[in-house]
């Protein structure tokens, strides 16, 4: 580590509170799908922020939109109609078969007006007298105390933080006969990733999903998707429940939304948004200008350039290199999943030092659930970049 770093990583431990177990990379600028540490060294970025930037780093077209909103308005409180919000809202659910938004600051708290939106919709409009969520081991939904008591995982992001909120329940994944004993009259949603993202990239079944909506009928409950991670064209479909054909209820966006500034969105019915009414929820910076106005951006761009497609191709040909790999190092490598671009290269053992090895060699991407190599790149890479990815990737392997 050089002294920069090594003054960096100091500098933090005074300031910051210790909740990131940080990468041993300071990046001071990024561009395009490349990061730049603080001497200038160039990495491949093959994780966009956890797939945050898709349209890349420091895009130009963006800037600009930001540059010129903040000249001509950034915020005026949510008091206000505002046009930027309703252009955004336009083009979003140009994408989709919802008819509204609600627009907010993050992944969790999009999920928890999702959560929010679903008990009121069911109480105050459907007459139901169920309040439960149902969600999934090993999902991921946030950090707030409703969004991490959904999430499906233990450890460290639920411990010492009782008492948590009630009216929640997880089921195993994927598991179509659990998920059928679990749900009854009581439950007010199922709420799922169609991909888990943080999970270890793991899709649903079709037969899963064909249950979760058997059930909607049979029950009257709301089916909650959260498309954090998924959403905006990353999985070669605009938003993943597209692939399997699911009309969901209530569904929410963050991450890609604005290319790397704070947005999230929950996106529901006519009929679904019924459940909020003015002063039943609300947010200060929600779908302020600048925001709004980068994300309008965003969504056009990726219809422009047809994004989508981009990726499913761009994800097939690095799943061929990746089953490539697993053909050449079956002891090594297990295979790969996912969609488009969020890929999940599936280790045989614990995977930190080929993650480390990668990071020496100046690719960015990350491990879940320990032997999961992650890849979500911004989704204007190029082959040449995968090809050189996974040359790095080969080499590391053989050694
Ligand atoms: C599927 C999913 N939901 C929710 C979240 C939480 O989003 P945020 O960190 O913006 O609150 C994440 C973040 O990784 C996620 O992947």
């Amino acid at each position: 580590m050089t002294k920069a770093f090594d003054a960096i990583v100091e500098r933090e431990n005074k300031l910051l509170c210790n909740t990131y177990g940080r990468y041993p990379l300071a990046v001071s600028k990024a561009q395009g799908c490349h990061l730049y540490d603080l001497e200038g060294q160039e990495y491949l970025d093959l994780l966009s922020g956890i797939a945050v930037c898709s349209l890349g780093h420091s895009r130009p077209e963006l800037a600009d939109v930001m540059n010129e909103q903040a000249r001509k308005l950034v915020h005026v409180s949510n008091l206000f109609y505002q046009n930027e919000q309703l252009d955004l809202a336009e083009r979003l659910l140009d994408t989709c078969a919802a008819d509204k938004v609600f627009f907010c600051n993050s992944g969790a708290e999009a999920n928890e007006g999702a959560i929010k939106l679903a008990r009121r919709y069911s109480s105050k409009v459907a007459g139901r007298d169920a309040c439960e969520i149902v969600t999934l081991e090993r999902s991921f939904h946030g950090r707030t105390l409703c969004t991490l008591t959904a999430t499906g995982q233990k450890g460290l992001i639920k411990d010492g933080f009782a008492p948590l909120p009630s009216g929640f329940s997880t089921v195993p994944f994927d598991d179509v006969a659990a998920l059928e004993t679990a749900v009854g009259p009581q439950t007010c949603a199922i709420m799922i990733e169609m991909i888990q993202g943080e999970g270890g990239i793991r899709p649903l079944s079709e037969e899963y999903v064909r249950t979760v909506e058997r059930l909607r009928e049979k029950y009257g409950l709301l089916v909650i998707v959260d498309e954090v991670q998924t959403g905006m064209c990353r999985t070669g479909r605009f938003w993943a429940h597209q692939h399997y054909g699911l009309v969901p209820d209530i569904f929410t966006s963050a991450k890609a939304l604005a290319n790397g500034l704070p947005m999230g969105a929950v996106l529901t019915s006519d009929e679904v948004a019924r459940g909020f009414e003015p002063g039943s929820h609300a947010t200060t910076f929600g779908g302020g200008a600048v925001v709004s106005a980068v994300a309008a951006k965003v969504v056009d761009i990726m219809v422009q350039d047809k994004l989508a497609d981009r990726a499913m191709e761009m994800g097939e040909f690095a799943r061929e290199q990746a089953l490539l790999l697993a053909e050449k190092y079956p002891e090594h490598v297990r295979g790969v999943r996912g969609m488009g671009l969020l890929l999940g290269i599936e280790l045989a053992c614990d995977g930190k030092e080929i993650w480390q090895r990668l990071l020496e060699e100046r690719f960015v991407c990350n491990l879940t659930q320990g032997r999961i190599l992650r890849l979500a790149p911004p989704l204007v890479i190029e082959a040449d970049d995968l090809i050189k990815f996974f040359k790095a990737l080969d080499l590391i392997l053989a050694a």
